[in-house]
């Protein structure tokens, strides 16, 4: 895609850090923009801040392990702005400590929030993006899933978060795969970051 003046992204974990940084991107690209995030009021400094610098942008708290959060949040996209272009599957949580000290819930966090949620995503939004696309010859879309380094490499002390990365790693793999099955007008891509400072950062200790 190389004409993003006008067109639609969204972004999971808006509120904050990498998603906050890529909704600036994407409003000084002339993008509209929709904003999904669990944290109120981060998600609500984040739209203030966007809307004063004259952005048309909505946004919804939500938690992407909900599969029906997310479907209404594709839904509402399309209603108020049309069809997505870039869909950014960005939110993610991560933990540290020895992998067989890591505890059941924290296996249930990191996979419901950084896999399922990625599913999620993917799940809601192809299907109204291959529908743009069938209707429009001009349509283009890109699913791009926030994956990390902890996706392709492995470390110390970050097991169950780099277990969640690499299933993320595997998603996109398989989403570029099978739509390049069906068109050429939608497709994956997978962010993997290093280490990135932001402002906020999300990490639980054990
Ligand atoms: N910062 C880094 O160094 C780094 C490196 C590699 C990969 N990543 C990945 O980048 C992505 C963004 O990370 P970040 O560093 O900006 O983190 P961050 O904590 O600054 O931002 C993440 C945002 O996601 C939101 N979020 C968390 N759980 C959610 C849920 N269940 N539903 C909806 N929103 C939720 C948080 O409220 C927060 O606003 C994550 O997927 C992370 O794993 C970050």
């Amino acid at each position: 895609m190389k004409d993003f003046n006008n067109k639609v992204a969204v972004i999971t974990g808006g509120g904050s850090g990498l998603g906050k940084a890529l909704a600036e991107a994407a409003v000084k690209r002339g993008m509209k923009v929709v904003l999904a995030d669990v944290n109120a009021k981060a998600l609500e400094q984040t739209l203030e801040a966007l809307r004063a610098q004259g952005a048309d942008v909505i946004g919804e708290v939500l938690d992407v392990t909900a599969a029906a959060a997310v479907a209404a949040l594709a839904e509402r996209t399309q209603q108020h702005f049309g069809p997505a272009n870039l869909v950014f599957n960005n939110a993610g949580v991560a933990s540290a400590g020895l992998i067989w000290e890591s505890s059941d819930q924290d296996w249930d966090w990191l996979l419901a929030v950084n896999v399922k949620g990625v599913a999620n995503g993917l799940r809601a939004f192809t299907p109204q993006m291959l529908a743009a696309a069938k209707g429009d010859a001009d349509y283009q879309g890109c699913i791009v899933n926030t994956a990390s380094l902890a996706g392709v490499l492995t470390g110390p002390a970050m097991g169950v978060y780099s277990v969640s990365k690499h299933a993320v790693m595997a998603m996109s793999e398989c989403l570029y795969h099978d739509l390049s099955l069906l068109t050429n007008q939608v497709t994956a891509a997978v962010l993997s970051p290093s280490y990135v400072f932001v402002a906020s950062r999300f990490v639980r200790f054990l």
